[in-house]
C-alpha cells in the first residue's frame, strides 16, 4: 500500500487548482440512469470514487467513457440490469444513489444495503421512506433493498425529519420521472444538490426552489441529453485553505467559489486567516498567529462536517483553546488519537472535543480510517517538525486528486512512496 511522506515546516505559496467536486460528480453520474443520454459531465475529477461509480454504472449496462486529459465523462445508454452488487456498494456508500433513478425509470431496483461506516452507522431509512411515499414498495432480501414500482412513481409531499444530502438527491432524481408534483420539504441545501438540480433541468426536468430547503418537482415523461460542468470542490478548497493557513503561507485557490464554502470562511477569519474572493478563485493568507475558535458542524450553509477534521488540525497549533462539536456523524473523531500521536493536546467526550493549541507538532507515523481524517493528518504534518508518514493513502485517493503533486507545487516537501 502507498504511503505519503511529509517533512514539515515549509510555507506554502503559489496557486492551487481546485478540481471538480467529488460529491457533485457522483450523483450527477447516477442521474445518467434517468436518460438514454448522452450525459456529458465536464470538469470531472480523477478520483477512485469516480472510477467506482463508473464501474457500477457499467455493471448496470451503461457506457461510461472518462477522458481524464479532457476532464470529461460521457455516459450513455440504458440500464439492462437493475442490481447494484454488494461488492461495489460496500466500497462506496454513494452507490445508493442509483436506487431512485433505477426505480423511477425501470420500475425496479435491487441495491445492496450499505453496511456501517468508519464515521457512523449511516442508515438509509430516509431514502427508503421517501421512495415509499412516491409509491414504491420496499422489501429487504438477503442484504439487498428490493424496490418496485411497476406502474411508475407518483408525486407526493415528503417532509424530511432530518436533513440528508443523499436522501434529497435520491428523491430529487426519482421525482423527475414521477407522475405529477413532488415537494421535498426540509431538503438539504448543499451546493452539490443545486448542481444536480440544474443538470436535471438541463436534461428536461422541471425543478423549482433550487438553493432552498423546499424543492418542487413537476414530473415529466422522459429526460434527454445534456452537457454540464461539475462545480468546483468546496471541501477540497476548504482543505487547501487550511493547508495554507497551517503553514502561515499565502496562495490562490484557483476556481474555488466563496459562496459554496458556507460558514467555513467566517470561521477561518475568526481564527486569523484572511480570505478574499477573486474573479476565478479565493486568495488565502495567514499573516499572524492562529486563534483558537469554536466550531459546530451543521448542514449547509453551516460549517461542513467534511471540514471538521481539517479545522481541528489547524486548531492544534492555534493560540488558546477551541471546542469542536460534531453534530452530523456520531463517530467522526477518528483523527484525534492520530493527531495526539503528533503532539496535539485534545480531550474529547461524546460529540465534542477541546483542542488546546501547542506551539509545535512533531512528525510521526500515522494512519486514518476515512478520507477527511486522513487529510487532516497531512495538514498537521505540513506544520510539524520532522517527518510524518501517512499510511492507508487509498482513503485520500478516493477524494483528493493528485494531492501530493498539488501540495509539492506550492512548496510542500511531500512525496508518495509506492509499494
Ligand atoms: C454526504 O453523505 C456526503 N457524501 C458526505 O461526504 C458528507 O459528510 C455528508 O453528506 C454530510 O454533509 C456524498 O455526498 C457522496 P447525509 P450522505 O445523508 O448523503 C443521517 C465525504 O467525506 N441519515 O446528509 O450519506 C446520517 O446518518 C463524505 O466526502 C439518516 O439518519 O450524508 C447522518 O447522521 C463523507 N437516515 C445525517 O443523516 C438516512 O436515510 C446526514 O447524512 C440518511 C441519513
Amino acid at each position: 500500500m502507498d504511503r505519503i511522506v511529509v517533512r514539515g515546516g515549509r510555507r506554502l505559496s503559489g496557486v492551487i487548482p481546485i478540481s471538480g467536486a467529488k460529491n457533485a460528480a457522483l450523483p450527477l453520474m447516477a442521474a445518467a440512469l434517468l436518460t438514454e443520454g448522452p450525459l456529458v459531465l465536464t470538469n470531472a475529477p480523477d478520483l477512485a470514487d469516480i472510477a467506482t461509480m463508473a464501474a457500477l454504472l457499467r455493471t448496470l449496462g451503461l457506457t461510461v467513457e472518462h477522458d481524464k486529459a479532457a476532464r470529461r465523462i460521457t455516459l450513455r445508454g440504458s440500464a439492462r440490469d437493475v442490481t447494484a452488487p454488494y461488492d461495489i456498494v460496500r466500497k462506496m456508500r454513494a452507490s445508493i444513489l442509483v436506487l431512485g433513478p433505477l426505480v423511477a425509470r425501470h420500475g425496479r431496483a435491487r441495491v445492496s444495503l450499505p453496511g456501517g461506516c468508519a464515521i457512523g452507522t449511516r442508515p438509509v431509512d430516509l431514502h427508503l421512506k421517501g421512495l415509499e411515499a412516491l409509491g414504491a414498495t420496499i422489501a429487504l432480501d438477503g442484504g439487498y433493498i428490493e424496490a418496485a414500482a411497476p406502474k411508475g412513481l407518483t408525486g407526493a409531499r415528503i417532509v424530511f425529519p432530518k436533513v440528508s444530502v443523499g436522501a434529497t438527491e435520491n428523491l430529487l432524481m426519482a421525482a423527475t420521472l414521477a407522475r405529477g408534483r413532488t415537494e421535498l420539504v426540509n431538503a438539504a441545501r448543499e451546493p452539490e444538490i443545486g448542481d444536480l438540480a440544474e443538470c436535471l433541468n438541463e436534461m428536461g426536468a422541471r425543478i423549482g426552489g433550487i438553493g432552498t430547503d423546499r424543492l418542487v418537482i413537476e414530473g415529466v415523461d422522459s429526460l434527454g441529453p445534456a452537457e454540464h460542468p461539475i462545480i468546483p470542490d468546496r471541501i477540497e478548497a476548504g482543505t487547501y485553505a487550511c493547508a495554507v493557513a497551517i503553514t502561515g503561507g499565502e496562495a490562490v485557490l484557483k476556481g474555488a467559489r466563496m459562496a459554496d464554502l458556507g460558514a467555513v470562511p467566517r470561521t477561518l477569519r475568526e481564527a486569523g486567516v484572511e480570505l478574499s474572493e477573486l474573479r476565478d478563485g479565493v486568495r488565502v493568507r495567514r499573516p499572524n498567529g492562529l486563534i483558537g475558535t469554536d466550531v459546530m458542524t451543521e448542514p449547509f450553509p453551516g460549517f461542513a462536517t467534511d471540514m471538521q477534521a481539517q479545522f481541528m488540525a489547524l486548531m492544534c497549533v492555534a493560540e488558546g483553546a477551541s471546542m469542536i462539536t460534531e453534530t452530523i456523524f456520531e463517530n467522526r473523531f477518528m483523527h484525534v488519537p492520530e493527531l495526539m500521536r503528533m503532539g496535539a493536546r485534545i480531550n474529547y467526550h461524546g460529540a465534542s472535543a477541546i483542542v488546546r493549541g501547542v506551539p509545535k507538532l512533531s512528525g510521526a507515523p500515522v494512519m486514518a480510517t476515512d478520507l477527511r481524517a486522513s487529510v487532516s493528518l497531512i495538514l498537521a504534518a505540513l506544520a510539524a517538525e520532522g517527518q510524518t508518514t501517512v499510511s492507508r493513502v487509498y482513503h485520500l485517493d478516493r477524494g483528493y486528486e493528485a494531492i501530493e503533486r498539488k501540495l509539492a507545487a506550492v512548496g510542500a516537501d511531500i512525496e508518495r512512496l509506492r509499494d
